[in-house]
């Protein structure tokens, strides 16, 4: 897809870090857009930038996990624009990070529930609808390169973002017979709000296994300050919907980083090949080192207690770092 005038973008999280970046990007390149989003404050504020810019953007308070909600957002998208949306960003996404064997039920289910959950309920609701209006379209999902590692720091955000790849795979394949276009982004770190993910958590979904506080939201923050700028981040994504790509990976080499992933893959299929990976491992770990100048990678991450179980799980080993 290259020309966006005039067209009905949907962005889930639209009203903070990518997602907000990609309403502007795209809202310039002439799109009417939507902003779904379950905090009001983002909103209210993301909304004081377009009204300043005079901008067709509608905002929409949604929780993409609530599927009778997210009809009821596409029937007012079809209310205040005249039809359903040409096009679907499923952006919103949130984390927490902590050992996988201190995750509870709850981990899984609120970080899945919004990271895979969330998408699966955006392409449910909006495809059937893109279909009958047999005007094409396209859809684009921020996943991560969390996707492609099985970061075990991470482990519900991982999964989720692993099966998000190969959902948005699926529908690319499906797709494109109506002329839908399918692109996956993955992002490595992005300067974004995400550290503030846990005040989104429900409070059903309130037991975790890992350590949030105060500390560790800070460090986070200041970590993901260090990311992608969303602008940047989403001019990578119109450049790479230009070219109908299904993956988009915004990293200096993307070759070589999805060789590592599938190489790993490939190496834990054999015992000679489990032992070369725990080398390479190693190799890669002091590598990175070096290119920080000796420093750790995650710095201050130990002292905040970002990555670690919660206190009272004395049964959890102690961790160097998340992964
Ligand atoms: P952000 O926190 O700045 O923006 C995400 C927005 O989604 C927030 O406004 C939040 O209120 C909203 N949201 C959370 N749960 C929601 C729900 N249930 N329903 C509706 N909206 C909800 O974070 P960021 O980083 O811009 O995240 C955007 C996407 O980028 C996510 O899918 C994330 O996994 C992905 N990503 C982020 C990276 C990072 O370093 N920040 C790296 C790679 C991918």
């Amino acid at each position: 897809m290259k020309d966006f005038a005039g067209k009905i973008l949907f962005i889930t999280g639209g009203a903070s870090g990518a997602g907000f970046g990609q309403a502007k990007v795209f809202s310039e390149a002439g799109c009417k857009v939507v902003i779904a989003d379950i905090r009001q404050d983002h909103l209210d504020e993301a909304m004081a930038y377009f009204r300043d810019k005079k901008a067709e953007v509608h905002a929409i308070k949604l929780d993409i996990t609530d599927r009778k909600a997210y009809a009821a957002a596409a029937d007012e998208v079809e209310e205040v624009f005249g039809s359903s949306p040409q096009m679907l960003f499923n952006t919103a996404g949130v984390n927490t990070f902590g050992p996988a064997e201190a995750s509870t039920f709850e981990d899984f289910d609120w970080v899945i529930g919004v990271d895979l959950g969330g998408v699966i309920n955006g392409m449910v609701t909006f495809v059937p609808r893109m279909i009958k209006a047999a005007k094409g379209g396209y859809i684009a999902t921020t996943s991560s390169m969390s996707g492609f590692m099985a970061a075990s720091g991470c482990t519900p955000y991982s999964v989720a973002k692993a099966g998000v790849n190969s959902l948005m795979e699926c529908y690319y394949q499906a797709l494109k017979p109506y002329g839908i276009g399918v692109s996956c982004l993955c992002p490595g770190g992005i300067n974004s709000n995400i550290a503030e993910a846990t005040f989104t958590r429900p409070k059903h979904l309130a037991n975790t296994g890992y350590r949030v506080n105060k500390k560790t939201i800070e460090f986070e923050g200041k970590a993901n300050a260090q990311g992608m700028d969303p602008v940047e981040l989403a001019h990578i994504l119109k450049k790479g919907i230009e070219n109908e790509q299904l993956f988009i990976i915004p990293a200096p080499d993307p070759e070589k980083m999805l060789r590592f992933s599938l190489e790993r893959v490939i190496n834990y299929a054999t015992p000679e090949g489990m032992k070369k990976q725990e080398e390479l491992m190693k190799k890669r770990m002091e590598e990175m080192r070096k290119r920080m100048g000796g420093k750790n990678p995650f710095e201050g991450a130990a002292e905040a207690g970002w990555g670690k179980a919660r206190e009272d799980l004395t049964w959890v080993k102690e961790h160097r770092g998340p992964f």
